[in-house]
């Protein structure tokens, strides 16, 4: 039997098993004991990303009925979102924020000049989407603001006048351009990226390059009115384990959050040291092939259990990631001041026929629920270092929360995942210790199970738990200690195919349905949790 130590969670890996002894019962205990733990699980690890890239914004947040009609926001997506209660919203990009000037896209809209969107399949960008209207949206959706500057193509005084004009409280130059613009009040960003994959599309730098960068334009990003900025530097690509030493050697003290990109994919590995190669996963295409082997399908539906299998295998590394990650970190800031950000995360599959290769689109499967479920456990379970992480992206683009077609909306399976999840939000991270058992495929494994636990300010405890196996059940003894529980109530998102999905015709295909599987009994919860299926419970 592995054994392998997750912080304060202990996951205990059964080794190579038969099919048979995978059936059996697995054990775990979570301890509910009132200080067991005291880390919170920060909300701000549900966030959201909407970047200048296809339908995300225009046609996404931002339509209009007919060419002529005037543009305005969407208020079924709103109103969807905000039942998952979205924390943060990172904007405008992605690789288009290095290419953003803000000046751009403020004052009256029918005179905002219209630019080439050359990061996203050279679009026209017509502008009519710019500060105003994000902040606009912010506030309809009830969320915090993060916005990411331009050190690629920008200067240090261009991105110093966006960071006056958002936040001065009046009187200096970019505060009354804001005034004059319709906006007496500041909006108080704290939240501020300086660049993105500024080893890539923002800039193609190396690490210490970047950091001395950073450095210069984080000493002018300064605390104005109410607000203390929150410098958040460009992170690794994925491994690129070089970046973050070359970052915290060179600008820890600078830094409040370092922004790590993983995205999941069903090629062989996780994509090696892109910055090395000089490649980005945004402009510059997809980044080179991660591994030579066999030709996998990557389309988002119509797969087989090779792709289900390679795609879940490379979901779990994003706690391999985060280690290593935080690792480096723990040597320079021992004292966890500065915040792992998984700004970027998420499935990457090939684009749905007869749509934009450069606008990302598409569709998005129960596997995709899994891979969330699998991330967002892990951002639970490290959430002494990881404090926001945003899946890419928001609408239409990557592994997506709302797909739209005209008038019409869907919600994905990743958005009842996110809805599911949002019990844990600012919740108390639980110690769980659990044996994962183990799911085989073609002589290779995986852990079979993934799970997180809180307890939130009411005092109930939440159990978060996914079956990666698309064949077989299994079932799952908890022993809860230091709690008297005496209620047990649940919710499972589920279905018979691995693709399943939901369209435009049937946009309830797949949605959460009450969980009948857990049972109680003392201080022992018995979880049956069926192939393929990711389950959220309270008990009280
Ligand atoms: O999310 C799509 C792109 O992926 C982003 O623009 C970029 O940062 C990354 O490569």
């Amino acid at each position: 039997m592995r054994v392998r130590v997750a912080f304060p969670l202990v996951v205990l890996i059964a080794g190579m098993q038969t099919p048979a002894a995978a059936q059996a019962p697995l054990s775990a205990s979570i301890n509910a004991s009132p200080g067991a733990d005291t880390v919170t699980i920060s909300r701000h690890i549900y966030g959201h990303f909407a970047e200048h890239l296809g339908r995300d914004i225009y046609d996404g947040f931002w339509y209009r009925p007919s060419e002529t009609a005037p543009w305005q926001y969407r208020d079924d997506i709103i109103e969807a979102l905000k039942k998952i209660r979205i924390p943060n919203l990172r904007w405008p990009g992605g690789c288009f924020a290095d290419y953003y000037h803000w000046k751009d896209g403020i004052g009256p809209q029918a005179q905002r000049a219209p630019i080439v969107n050359s990061s996203w399949g050279g679009v026209i960008e017509d502008n009519s989407f710019g500060t105003h209207e994000y902040f606009e949206l912010v506030r309809r959706l009830g969320t915090e603001p993060f916005v990411v500057g331009n050190v690629g193509s920008g200067t240090v005084q261009e991105m110093v006048d966006w960071w006056d004009y958002i936040n001065h409280p009046g009187g200096s130059p970019m505060a009354n351009l804001r005034k004059a613009n319709g906006r007496a009040e500041p909006w108080q960003v704290r939240f501020w990226g300086i660049g993105n994959e500024s080893w890539g599309c923002g800039g193609n730098f190396t690490p210490e390059a970047y950091a001395t960068e950073y450095r210069r334009f984080a000493t002018y990003i300064r605390a104005v009115g109410d607000v203390r900025p929150f410098r958040i530097a460009t992170g690794p690509n994925s491994a690129d384990t070089a970046w973050m030493v070359g970052l915290m050697a060179n600008a820890a003290r600078q830094i409040d959050g370092i922004d790590l990109h993983y995205y999941t994919r069903t090629r062989g590995s996780v994509v090696p040291q892109l910055a090395a190669a000089g490649g980005g996963q945004g402009a510059q295409g997809q980044g080179p092939p991660a591994q030579q082997g066999p030709e996998l399908n990557r389309s988002a539906t119509g797969f087989t259990e090779s792709e289900w299998f390679v795609m879940l295998r490379n979901a779990l590394r994003t706690d391999e990631l985060v280690q290593q990650h935080s690792a480096i970190m723990d040597r320079y800031d021992p004292q966890k001041r500065i915040w792992l950000i998984v700004g970027e995360w998420g499935t990457w599959h090939s684009t749905e026929p007869g749509t934009n290769p450069r606008f990302l689109y598409q569709q998005n499967a129960l596997r995709d629920a899994l891979v969330a479920s699998v991330s967002l456990d892990v951002f639970n379970r490290h959430a002494d270092r990881v404090k926001m992480a945003n899946i890419a992206q928001t609408i239409n683009v990557l592994q997506a929360m709302i797909l739209t077609q005209g008038p019409q909306m869907i919600l994905t399976p990743t958005y009842h995942v996110f809805e599911m999840y949002t019990v844990h939000h600012d919740a108390t991270r639980l110690p769980l210790t659990y044996e994962a058992g183990s799911y085989e495929f073609e002589n290779r494994s995986i852990p079979a199970i993934t799970a997180s636990a809180s307890r939130d300010r009411a005092g109930k405890v939440h159990i978060t738990m996914s079956n990666l196996d698309p064949n077989q059940p299994r079932t799952v003894r908890t022993t809860l200690d230091g709690a008297r529980l005496s209620r047990v109530a649940g919710r499972i998102l589920t279905a018979d195919k691995m693709d399943a999905h939901n369209t435009f015709e049937q946009p309830t295909a797949l949605q959460p349905v009450v969980f009948n599987g857990a049972r109680l009994s003392g201080n022992t919860l018995n979880i049956d949790l069926p192939a393929k299926s990711i389950v959220v419970l309270e008990l009280q």
